[in-house]
Parts: structure tokens; C-alpha cells; sequence
């Protein structure tokens, strides 16, 4: 992704985006082996080679994590054998490397968190910090109530109890109705897997907060920084253990 030279100069810590224009003014600064005297030059610096005084541009890496909105469609991987639309692709954070915190299903939407912070991705992803996931499971037909609470106790699935869950009826329509449930668990295919045990497949999965950190009214598709507030949100109600490490 292209950006002005200055900008990724200061990005590089060379100064600010002032001093950056005064080193590229006095020829200090070269790209793909020629002198820029050009302000603004539009630069891409994961493709182009980038000097400040002869030696190359190192980025120290800034700890970004996001919070996306993922649409169907998309997988949640760095890399996909059958070419099928990855989640990166959505997130546009100029040399930086983001890998996704867990996973969702090709199928469903919501929020997903993606870093390149491995120490937060491992705190958020340890199942002793319990951060709970809230979905809205769409499932076919209406669930009866000794079914729903079967699955607030825990049932048996691939032989291991899951852990109990909050559920509530959000809406109900013709042949279908929408549920909150609420789980600590990440395991694969969870909450469609729960479902599918009492016969009423889900239909439709999005995943509405992480903790306490809510999607709110960001767009399918689209995704923000998430703030040091936003961070100790997704904590929220976990362990304390959970906001200090
Ligand atoms: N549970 C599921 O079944 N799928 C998801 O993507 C997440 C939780």
C-alpha cells in the first residue's frame, strides 16, 4: 500500500514528518537507488527499497490490534489452499503484519480480533481467562424450553461436557428464532454444533461481542483499532488476572 515518503519515514522513527521533509530536501533519503528530492512521493515500502543515509528502513513493529467485522465468506487464515477470501484481506494496516485471534467459521459473521501481538493473543485465547463470547444463533425452528436449558447445563459433544452457557430468546418468526448465547469456550464449530445436538441447526451465526467489547454499528467488512479502554473492556467480567499481565 502506498503512503507519502515522509510518512513512512517517521513511521521508520527517523523524526517527525517535518524533520523528514528536511532530510529528503538535503538528499539524505533514497528510493529504489535514486536520490528523492520530490515531496510527497508516493512510496510503498514493503515492495520499494527505502534508504535514510545509506541504510535501508526498519519498522519497529508497533502492537496494533483490530476489531473486525467479518462477513460470511471469508476464512479466517493467513493462507487458504482453495483460494477462498481471506479475512486479511479486509484489513488495511500499511506494514504490519496481523494474524486473526482465534477463529470463525467461513459461515459466520462478527467480531473478530486481529493483532500482532502474540502475549494479548494468548491472553485472550487462555481458557483460564474466560473472556465470554456473546452470538446470535439464528436456528431453525423453535428450540423447547428443556432443550435450551440441556444446553445452559452443558451436554455431552465429541465426548467432553461443554461448560454452561447463557441463552435467551432474542426473536421468534415463522419456522425460526433468534437466541443470545453466551460461552467461555472457543471450541471448533461450537454453537452450531450445540444446536445441531437438540435438532435445530443454526441457520445463521454472528458472533456480537468479545468480553465486554461490543461490535456496535460497525459495518459488515469493517473493522477498527481497538484503544487501551477497548482492551480492558475485553476483559470485562473475566478474572482479575485477566487486566494485569
Ligand atoms: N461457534 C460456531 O459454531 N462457529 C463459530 O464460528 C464460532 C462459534
Amino acid at each position: 500500500m502506498k503512503e507519502r515518503l515522509q510518512k513512512v519515514l517517521a513511521r521508520a522513527g527517523i523524526g517527525s514528518r517535518r524533520a523528514a521533509e528536511g532530510y529528503i530536501a538535503a538528499g539524505r533519503v533514497m528510493v529504489d537507488g535514486c536520490r528523492v528530492s520530490q515531496m510527497g512521493l508516493q512510496v510503498d515500502p514493503e515492495c520499494q527499497r527505502i534508504t535514510f543515509d545509506g541504510r535501508p528502513l526498519s519498522f519497529p513493529e508497533e502492537k496494533i490490534t483490530v476489531l473486525l467485522n467479518k462477513p460470511a465468506g471469508y476464512v479466517t487464515t493467513m493462507h487458504d489452499p482453495q483460494g477462498r477470501p481471506l479475512v486479511g484481506s479486509l484489513v488495511k494496516e500499511p506494514g504490519l503484519r496481523l494474524f486473526p485471534v482465534g477463529r470463525l467459521d467461513l459461515e459466520t459473521e462478527g467480531a473478530l480480533l486481529l493483532t500482532n501481538d502474540g502475549d494479548l493473543a494468548n491472553r485472550i485465547l487462555h481458557p483460564r481467562y474466560e473472556i465470554k463470547r456473546t452470538y446470535q444463533a439464528t436456528v431453525k425452528g423453535v428450540p423447547a424450553a428443556a432443550a435450551l436449558q440441556a444446553l445452559r447445563q452443558g451436554i455431552e459433544l465429541e465426548g467432553r461436557r461443554t461448560w454452561p452457557a447463557q441463552i435467551r430468546t432474542l426473536r421468534r418468526r415463522e419456522g425460526e428464532c433468534t437466541l443470545e448465547v453466551i460461552i467461555h469456550e472457543g471450541r471448533k464449530r461450537q454453537v452450531r454444533k450445540m444446536f445441531a445436538a437438540i435438532g435445530h441447526p443454526v441457520l445463521r451465526l454472528k458472533r456480537v461481542a468479545y468480553g465486554g467489547l461490543r461490535l456496535g454499528d460497525l459495518a459488515s467488512g469493517a473493522h477498527r483499532r481497538l484503544t487501551a479502554a477497548d482492551i480492558r473492556r475485553l476483559f470485562q467480567g473475566s478474572p482479575p488476572q485477566g487486566q494485569q499481565e
